[in-house]
Parts: C-alpha cells; sequence; structure tokens
C-alpha cells in the first residue's frame, strides 16, 4: 500500500484547526494515535511492503506521529486560552461572598442574657462542670437521702473527689454549685454570674436534653430584700424579652434558698402556642445554712439566687418548639438565626 504522507499531513493540519472543544479533540487524538487510528495502520503495513518502501513507510509512520502529537499540543493550550478567558473576572457583578459561620444561636442567647446582668452591674465568673458532691449538694443543704443525689439522677463519675474520700466527682446538675465555690473565696458584697453547661440523665425529647445550659446569679450585702429580686428579674425579662412580656413567680420549694419561687412565662403573649406557661427559672432568699457553709458570720449577710434555663430562653424568644434543634447542628436551622 502506497501513503501519501504529504496529503495525510495537510489534512490532519486542516482538520485540527477546526477543533473547538475537549471532546473533539480526543476524537482527533484516537483518530490518528489511538490503537485503531492511522499511524498504527500504517505500521500495520509495514510487513507486507515492498522491501524497498519499508525504510520510508516506517519513518513516516514516526514522522505522522510526532506531527499529529504537536497539533494536539498546540490545540490543548489554545483550548484552555479560550476556557480561562471565558471565566474572566467580571468585576460589575455583585459578589458571591464566602459562606463564613457565626457564633450558635445558645451562645448568643448565653451572651445576651449576660449582657443584661453585666449592665446592670453583675460580674461574671465561670466555675467547673466537673464538681464535688460538697459543692453540687451538700454545701447548697441538699439533703443526702434527697432524690437528685441518687445516680439516676446524676452523671457521676468513675473517679475519687481527692478532697473527700470514698466520694466520687459528679458532672454538675445546676450551676448553684458556682454559688457555694464563689463565696468561699470571696466575701460580700457580690453581684455575680455564673453561665455554664448542666447534666442531668434525663430522657431526650423535646424539651428535656441530658445536657443544658443555665446562668446561675447571686447577690450577697447586708441588707437584700425577696423585692428587690423580684424587681431585678422582672426588669431582666423586660429587657431580654421586651416590654409585652407577661411573667408570675410561683412559690417553690428549694433546700438551698427561702423562700423559694419558680418564674414562668407567658408563652401565648410572645406567640407560642404550645404551652401557656414556660418555667424559666428557680429563685429565692439564700438559705442561712448556705452562708454557714461557707463560712460567714452568722446573721450578718442576706442574698437572693437565681438559677435559669437558657435553652428556654431562646426557645421562648426565638420561637423555637424543640430543644432538640439546638443540638443537631443542621445548618438551615442554625442559620436562621
Ligand atoms: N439550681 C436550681 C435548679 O437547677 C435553680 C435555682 C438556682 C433555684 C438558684 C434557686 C436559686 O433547678
Amino acid at each position: 500500500m502506497q501513503w501519501n504522507f504529504q496529503e495525510i499531513h495537510q489534512y490532519a493540519q486542516a482538520e485540527a484547526q477546526s477543533i473547538d472543544s475537549a471532546q473533539a479533540l480526543e476524537a482527533f487524538r484516537l483518530k490518528y494515535l489511538g490503537k485503531k487510528g492511522l499511524v498504527a495502520d500504517v505500521f500495520a503495513s509495514l510487513p507486507t511492503a515492498q522491501a524497498v518502501d519499508k525504510a520510508a513507510i516506517g519513518k513516516g509512520a514516526n514522522d505522522l506521529r510526532n506531527f499529529v502529537e504537536k497539533l494536539i499540543a498546540e490545540k490543548l493550550g489554545s483550548l484552555s486560552a479560550v476556557k480561562t478567558a471565558g471565566e474572566k473576572v467580571d468585576v460589575s457583578l455583585p459578589g458571591t461572598g464566602d459562606a463564613i459561620g457565626h457564633t450558635h444561636l445558645l451562645t448568643q442567647t448565653m451572651q445576651e442574657i449576660i449582657a443584661v446582668f453585666e449592665q446592670m452591674g453583675f460580674v461574671t465568673i465561670e466555675t467547673p462542670e466537673i464538681e464535688t458532691e460538697f459543692h453540687n449538694f451538700t454545701g447548697l443543704n441538699i439533703p443526702i437521702d434527697h432524690p437528685s443525689r441518687d445516680a439516676f439522677d446524676t452523671f457521676y463519675l468513675d473517679a475519687e473527689d481527692p478532697s473527700a474520700r470514698g466520694r466520687r466527682l459528679l458532672l454538675r446538675s445546676h450551676t448553684s454549685p458556682g454559688q457555694v465555690r464563689i463565696m468561699k473565696e470571696h466575701q460580700p458584697p457580690m453581684a455575680v454570674i455564673v453561665p455554664g453547661r448542666v447534666y442531668r440523665p434525663d430522657a431526650v425529647d423535646a424539651s428535656h436534653s441530658f445536657m443544658f445550659h443555665q446562668v446561675e446569679g447571686l447577690l450577697v450585702d447586708e441588707k437584700v430584700q425577696f423585692s428587690e429580686l423580684k424587681g431585678l428579674l422582672t426588669e431582666f425579662c423586660r429587657r431580654f424579652f421586651g416590654p409585652k412580656v407577661i411573667m408570675r413567680f410561683r412559690p417553690h420549694f428549694f433546700p438551698f434558698t427561702e423562700p423559694s419561687a419558680e418564674v414562668d412565662i407567658n408563652a401565648e403573649i410572645l406567640g407560642i402556642q404550645r404551652k401557656k406557661w414556660l418555667e424559666i427559672l428557680g429563685c429565692g432568699m439564700v438559705n442561712p445554712k448556705v452562708f454557714e457553709g461557707v463560712g460567714y458570720p452568722k446573721n450578718k449577710y442576706k442574698g437572693f439566687a437565681f438559677g435559669m434555663g437558657v435553652e428556654r430562653m431562646a426557645m421562648l424568644k426565638y420561637g423555637i418548639n424543640d430543644i432538640r434543634l439546638f443540638y443537631e447542628n443542621d445548618v438551615r436551622f442554625l442559620k436562621q438565626f
């Protein structure tokens, strides 16, 4: 078989010129350089060629391969240049921006609560999440047979309390142990808040979680009255929820405050239908036994304390009906706030 290499080169060159896509270039490569391509055909014709033609055919095949490779390399360069030109930045278009994150709704709510109390002169102190039985219970006048001490109501760690032989450490079940720690270290007058996580082995449902957040408050001075506690919490709720909030104080019992109350917020007024009243905090006048336990002189001081649930506050303020949404980290939920 005779090969007109000059004509083939011209043809390939013309063909290469019309290539305008990566796919067309690949088809072109296969046509010439593929296993069943033209260069392979030329080599395949060698065994049956006339002896005098063999050298020229071999050289022609090699030249053709080199020529096509060069055409492909050139084409590749110009194709990617076109592509880049097409992606040229149009500075007049609005930017797409980077989707950067923001603080979690719970952190935001915590910061809002803290900000209101700091405006009122309170100082923020954090105390440990791993506590001793003394700080979590005994120092708060919670008796040894109180149900909240039970292993079903508290997460005990497999670790002994270094300050009390035979007693185990635990995950705090409320932020109130912060009161005991702070009073052991500081003398009145004082106005502090203690924000943080607390743990109770509750079964998880729409309004319960085995971990949630509280903000504890404690004010101690020589003359402190229950009316001042009421006034402070009322003003706090107005600043946090807005002026239309309706709240009620309901008598309650806590071993570490006397008298004690719980505060409910009218959820209906805030536009939440699920329940009319939602409890947000416990509070009361510090029980003299707690002052005694931290070594304050008898009858010298009075004080009040409160502990509020941060998740509940966020649910009421932002109309969230399921506590689990806070912990699932579904971006569709998180980015709404
Ligand atoms: N520690 C209580 C609770 O978790 C709340 C509370 C705090 C009540 C301070 C009175 C005073 O339920």
